[in-house]
């Protein structure tokens, strides 16, 4: 067994276990993927300030998310298809953030549906769902999510339409995968995940599969938000989805201070300034950067939380001082899902939580709640250098 450092390691071994066709859907951007990887190196753009002498005992990364204590702000964002990483991958992920006291978060395109990761959890989680024109659908959706005891609902709003990862074109992502000549010969490098995925029943989308009406292609990712999403959403349609929901609403996919402003207006409880990881708008500019105009914008009036680029508890101190209250990651917990599934999700957990909470000791600070500005050197024109 390799000793599993940090997150970069996950991946490396993510890579040889999982499918080609589920590695590159996770592990891609947009077109010519240029937020993608701006959303990673904007971070390293960032230096900390290094102070010494100060007393680090007793120190606390916990803090509250929508009204909730958790070990960290660090909550798992909504990723689709988890159940093809790993078999029953949703509720593996589920176990492991509920064992370690963070928010799990359950996409509308998950493989385990909403009662499944219910029945096989005992804590809350969040549920994402996305803003789609049937609304019987919808209204059965957040039903199911009262149900299940959901305890925020986060609604993303930066996929009206899709944007366009090459790969998943060419690799005719589906799921299950579809065999094909070139598929067969790649499932056969991966023994061990196929052995897996044929001891679960659970391999279409859970939560649409026997929900939806006019689904045709069941298995397409493609084809369900080309017939299924709504082109025309619109701010009033977004308030409409909040009044359905009577706890925290999550608005994701912000990226903009105007937009900031608009969620204030239709009552959200929090948004995430994302860039849904570089996977829509390529040539956004990276949520990191755009942090500190929404923090001016909004940040005294809503809780802001923040995703796109986060591999590591450097980072996460990183959106914390520019004034996150909370923060997501996906890539980085779906490397440890496909490499070691519930182990490998604790796993990327512990890596992230113990550099966070050594980078703040080194930081000289003692508690996520005091991080700030002054615990950072950016370069002088970080958040101005694109008007
Ligand atoms: C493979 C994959 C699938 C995703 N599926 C969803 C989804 O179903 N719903 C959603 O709101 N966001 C989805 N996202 C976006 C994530 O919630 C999150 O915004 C993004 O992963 C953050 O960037 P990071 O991966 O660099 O941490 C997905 C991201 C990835 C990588």
């Amino acid at each position: 067994m390799p000793v599993i450092t940090n997150i970069e390691d996950l991946r490396r071994i993510y890579r040889r276990r999982v499918p080609k066709m589920f590695y590159d859907y996770a592990e891609s951007g947009s077109w010519t993927e240029q937020t993608f990887r701006e959303n990673v190196s904007d971070f390293a753009d960032i230096r900390l300030r290094q102070r010494i002498a100060v007393d680090m005992a007793g120190r606390t990364t916990k803090a509250k998310m929508v009204g909730q204590e958790y070990t960290m702000p660090v909550a798992l964002a909504p990723v689709g298809l988890c159940g093809m990483q790993s078999a029953d991958g949703e509720i593996k992920a589920a176990k492991a953030a509920e064992k370690f006291g963070v928010p799990f978060t359950l996409s509308t395109m998950s493989i385990c549906s909403i009662e499944d990761v219910a029945k096989n959890t005992s804590k809350p989680f969040w549920f994402q769902v996305y803003t789609l024109k049937d609304d019987d659908f919808m209204k059965r959706l957040f039903a199911r999510a009262k149900d299940a005891k959901c305890s925020a609902l986060v609604i993303t709003v930066d996929l009206q339409i899709m944007g366009q990862r090459h790969r998943d074109l060419k690799n005719g992502l589906s799921a299950p995968p579809k065999l094909t000549l070139r598929s067969m010969a790649d499932l056969a490098t991966k023994v061990p995940w196929g052995l897996e995925m044929m001891q679960t029943h659970r391999r279409f989308f859970g939560n649409i599969v026997g929900h939806a009406k006019g689904v045709t292609d069941p298995t397409s990712l493609g084809s369900w938000t080309a017939e299924a999403f709504d082109p025309s959403l619109d701010w009033n349609r977004i308030r409409e989805f909040r009044s359905w929901w009577d706890g925290p609403v999550i608005l994701k996919g912000i990226l903009d201070e105007e937009d900031a402003k608009k969620a204030l207006d239709v009552g959200a409880d929090a948004i995430v300034v994302s860039n849904h990881g570089g996977r829509q708008l390529d040539g956004a500019l990276s949520s990191i950067r755009m942090l500190p105009r929404i923090m001016d914008a909004v940040g005294d009036r809503i809780e802001v939380h923040l995703d796109s680029g986060i591999r590591s508890g450097q980072d996460v101190l990183k959106a914390l001082a520019l004034g996150a209250k909370g923060t997501m990651i996906g890539r980085a917990f779906v490397y440890g899902l496909g490499a070691m599934g519930q182990a490998g999700v604790t796993k990327a957990l512990e890596i992230i939580h113990k550099e966070l909470d050594t980078t703040m000791a080194l930081c000289g600070e003692r508690d996520v709640a005091n991080l700030g500005r002054h615990n950072l050197l950016l370069p002088a024109d970080f958040d101005t250098r694109w008007q």
